[in-house]
């Protein structure tokens, strides 16, 4: 249930207008929720988002069932992207900066779609799977280089290398997508590994090639983080993409980690064509490859480099200024766009664009930020370091109050002594696996879930 309840989210970013809550698990019908969305401008750079549906209108939506809404609230909006270089909001000792340049040329994409068709998939999964590439083929630039490939236990070509997409190979692609059905077990790893190949063998300069693996299904082998990881090489992301709760989502989430791209899982809904090919559009637009992030006179930074950036994303680091000597922080950015490398600093003209946020917010996106990048790590590395690398996540979190997998939230309900645990939701739990950001009142204390 979402009762009554008033969620405010505050955005440290001029923030372009428009505003859209959604749920997971919930679609067209959000449009009736989204009205009683209110957005108002308090301060130029501040947003405060409220959203109070009502008992009848959680039970009315589709997907909604009689116990009302259950998800995340997912709140998207776009930013304004005025100056190429983007924003640097510093304070007290800490830094966040919004890189989001849209002003560039698009680099044209090599990608390859690794789908598995094995019985799993049958039914509504590949009939989505089938939808959404039929879209994504379309959408396809022409100057983009493209491979498909579907498995089973068995692994089957549409073509043996990349082509162009042009009209012509993009027809004969559909007539293969529309055919793609399920049958067999499930062989990841001989698929990713023919992925790789096919990218590698082709690499065109001045393009960014994009793995992306489409699967419902367990590994089958333990050496394929290894395997695949040697494979990539570090030359270009791997995207996986886990449909359905059966799936194992942590298997894929480091195998993306360690091949700089991130894994998403796709919801046995309706509109799953939808979430895939939104996922799509997300990387459609490679703008710059190689961005490293340089930041002179700062310190004890999130992550700094990047192997891609697409249009409409936005990199955001953070991390402390040294002795707080605003004046010896330099940042600047560079990077591959199409054939030449670009560097990116702040015109000395341009004054900073944020002078009224609180500098404890600063603090909290840093440290919000390094608990995120700290909790990817955990899942990546194991024995002492792991457990180095937890105890630093706990201590984060517990100093500034945020809920992860390894801490609970305990809430004292007013004017009553009991008290109510709330901890993270579960992977493989119909619930989606974030982080929660900036919880925090006189009710609730975060604990150490391990000794709950
Ligand atoms: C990137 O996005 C912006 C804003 O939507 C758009 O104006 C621009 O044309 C896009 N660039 C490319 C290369 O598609
Ligand atoms: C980085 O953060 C840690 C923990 O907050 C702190 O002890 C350390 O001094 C910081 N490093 C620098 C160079 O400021
Ligand atoms: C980031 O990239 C730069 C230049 O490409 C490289 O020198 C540096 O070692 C990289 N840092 C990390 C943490 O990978
Ligand atoms: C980027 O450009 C600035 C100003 O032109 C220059 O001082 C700096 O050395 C350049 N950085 C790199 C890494 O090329």
């Amino acid at each position: 249930w979402y009762e009554s309840s008033v969620n405010d989210y505050t955005f440290l970013h001029p923030v372009l207008g428009l505003v859209v809550a959604a749920f997971t698990h919930l679609y067209s019908s959000m449009l009736a929720i989204v009205l009683c969305t209110k957005v108002t401008f308090k301060m130029s750079y501040i947003a405060w988002v409220h959203f109070y549906p009502t008992v009848k209108q959680q039970q009315t939506c589709d997907g909604c069932g009689e116990q009302g809404l259950n998800g995340d609230l997912i709140i998207s909006y776009d930013v304004q992207r005025e100056n190429e270089f983007g924003d640097i909001q510093k304070g007290d000792g800490y830094f966040v900066h919004h890189f989001a340049p849209s002003r560039l040329p698009r680099i044209s994409k090599n990608v390859v779609f690794v789908i598995d068709r094995s019985g799993s998939m049958s039914g509504t999964k590949i009939e989505q799977t089938r939808t959404a590439l039929l879209q994504i083929l379309s959408d396809l630039a022409e100057e983009d280089f493209f491979g498909l490939i579907t498995f089973d236990s068995e692994i089957f070509y549409w073509k043996k290398e990349l082509v162009p997409a042009t009209s012509d190979n993009v027809e004969k692609a559909k007539v293969f997508a529309r055919n793609i059905r399920d049958r067999g077990a499930t062989d990841i790893n001989a698929a990713l590994l023919e992925g790789a190949k096919m990218l590698t063998k082709y690499p065109r300069e001045g393009s960014a090639s994009i793995l992306i693996l489409l699967t419902d299904g367990d590994p089958t082998s333990e050496t394929i983080q290894a395997n695949v990881r040697r494979a990539i090489a570090g030359k270009f992301p791997l995207y996986c993409l886990g449909f359905g709760f059966d799936v194992s989502f942590e298997f894929l989430q480091k195998l993306s980690l360690t091949n700089n791209g991130v894994a998403r899982r796709i919801y046995e809904d309706a509109d799953a064509d939808l979430q895939l090919k939104g996922f799509y559009e997300e990387v459609a637009t490679p703008l710059l490859t190689d961005v490293t992030m340089i930041y002179e006179g700062g310190t004890n930074l999130t992550q700094t480099n990047f192997s891609q950036y697409y249009n409409g994303s936005e990199i955001v680091v953070a991390g402390q200024i040294l002795d707080n000597e605003v004046d010896n922080f330099i940042p600047q950015v560079v990077a591959i766009s199409v054939r030449n490398k670009v560097n990116f600093s702040k015109a000395s003209h341009h004054p900073d664009p944020i002078e009224n946020v609180p500098d404890s917010v600063l603090e909290r996106v840093w440290a919000y930020l390094t608990v995120k990048q700290l909790l990817e790590q955990e899942l990546l590395v194991s024995g002492s370091e792991k457990e180095k690398v937890k105890k630093r996540a706990l201590e984060l979190s517990l100093k500034y109050n945020f809920v992860t997998p390894l801490t609970s939230m305990v809430v004292t309900k007013p004017q009553e002594e009991d008290t109510e645990v709330l901890h993270k939701p579960q992977e493989g739990k119909p619930q989606q696996d974030h982080l929660r950001y900036g919880l925090q009142s006189e009710q609730t204390r975060i604990h150490d879930k391990g000794q709950n």
